[in-house]
């Protein structure tokens, strides 16, 4: 819908060559065509050159997406009528810098959107994992006869399993949502979190040691910070019980991956792996090869027709700003230290 009457501020893509295209399919390119004046067929990936230079001294508003360049305080001189950098994706450390702080520009993120794919995926690997699904046809696989899963498989069930969140972001509690209809147990671990709060999520707040050590499955939601590097280190691992699962969909620096291959190694622990260090993984890492690992290549996030998500959450965004109100997702400074 247009905004009528009202002003259609300049606005600039800044993201890999192609992704326009795959975030905003023809209709909601043109609701933004009509809420902005976007440059036809500028992509920008680098702020220096002829193009970019001309299109950003007219922006308002920068929309960006992944390897969006740094908006550094030269970008910004050359932008001087830059307000507003609307993110198609979650993460703006990687391009919003101090710069763009101080002067004041206005940030608005995707993450929420962006967070719904992962958590689907962590519901699937959850469900999976409690039930003893690739243990199950590991076995009848490589048996080709029946599997007694009675006798053999005493550990499985969806029934009151253990689950442990590790972090209340955007994707940690909505993977508590979507655990509510379940018959788990849930618990959570956030340092930022009170007793109440976890309650009203509907789980139970623990410290780290107690999760690894009380639940079947683990999963890891928490940002990679300065303060959470190998949060998951060898000892934490050796708490997980026997059979039990730990999902990282979050940042392959959270767990001492050495210290996981170890226990992968060994067979006495379940992994389900989206992301690792370093990202891609070398050919010979023992990860490739483990039955007990699912490794998937930083998939969990929005991929495919997902992207239209994050599209049409940015343009709603845009709408917001040309109209005058605050962004749904505006992302806060001091919230930054804390986010991933
Ligand atoms: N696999 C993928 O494709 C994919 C996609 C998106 C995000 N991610 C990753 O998922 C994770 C969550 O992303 P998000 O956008 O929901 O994060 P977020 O920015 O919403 O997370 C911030 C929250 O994490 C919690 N937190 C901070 N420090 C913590 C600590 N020491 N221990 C436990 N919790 C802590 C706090 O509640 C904080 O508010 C991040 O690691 C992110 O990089 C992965």
């Amino acid at each position: 819908v247009a905004v009528e009457g009202s002003r259609r501020p300049a606005a600039v893509l800044a993201m890999a060559a192609g992704l326009p295209d795959r975030f905003f399919p023809p209709p909601v390119r043109q609701r933004l065509g009509e809420l902005v004046d976007v440059v036809p067929d500028l992509v920008v990936r680098d702020f220096s050159t002829t193009s970019a230079r001309a299109a950003m001294a007219q922006a308002e508003i920068l929309i960006s997406g992944w390897d969006c360049p740094p908006v550094t305080a030269a970008v910004l001189d050359a932008a001087p009528h830059l307000r507003a950098i609307v993110h198609t994706a979650g993460s703006v450390k990687g391009h919003v810098t101090a710069a763009c702080w101080e002067r004041g520009i206005v940030v608005s993120t995707a993450a929420s959107a962006n967070a719904l794919p992962v958590a689907e995926y962590t519901l699937a690997a959850i469900l999976f994992a409690a039930k003893g699904v690739r243990q199950a046809e590991r076995a009848y696989r490589s048996r080709r006869a029946v599997v007694d899963l009675v006798a053999e498989y005493p550990w499985i069930g969806t029934y009151h399993r253990t689950v442990g969140i590790v972090g209340a972001s955007r994707i940690g509690r909505r993977v508590l949502e979507l655990l509510r209809p379940f018959d788990l147990v849930l618990s959570i671990y956030d340092p930022y979190l009170s007793a109440p709060e976890a309650a009203a999520l509907g789980a139970r707040l623990v410290g780290l040691d107690e999760l690894l050590a009380g639940c079947d499955v683990v999963s890891l939601h928490a940002p990679l910070l300065p303060g959470t590097r190998h949060l998951v280190d060898a000892a934490g691992l050796a708490r997980m019980p026997d059979h039990a699962t730990l999902i990282n969909t979050a940042r392959g620096g959270l767990v001492d991956q050495e210290a996981l291959v170890a226990e992968l190694v060994a067979g006495r622990i379940n992994a389900v792996i989206d992301v690792t260090e370093p990202e891609v993984l070398p050919p010979d890492s023992p990860l490739f090869d483990l039955p007990n690992v699912m490794l998937t290549p930083h998939m969990a996030g929005a991929q495919g027709n997902e992207l239209h998500r994050l599209g049409a959450a940015a343009v709603d965004e845009v709408r917001r700003y040309v109209a005058g109100v605050p962004f749904a997702h505006p992302v806060v400074v001091r919230d930054l230290a804390q986010m991933a």
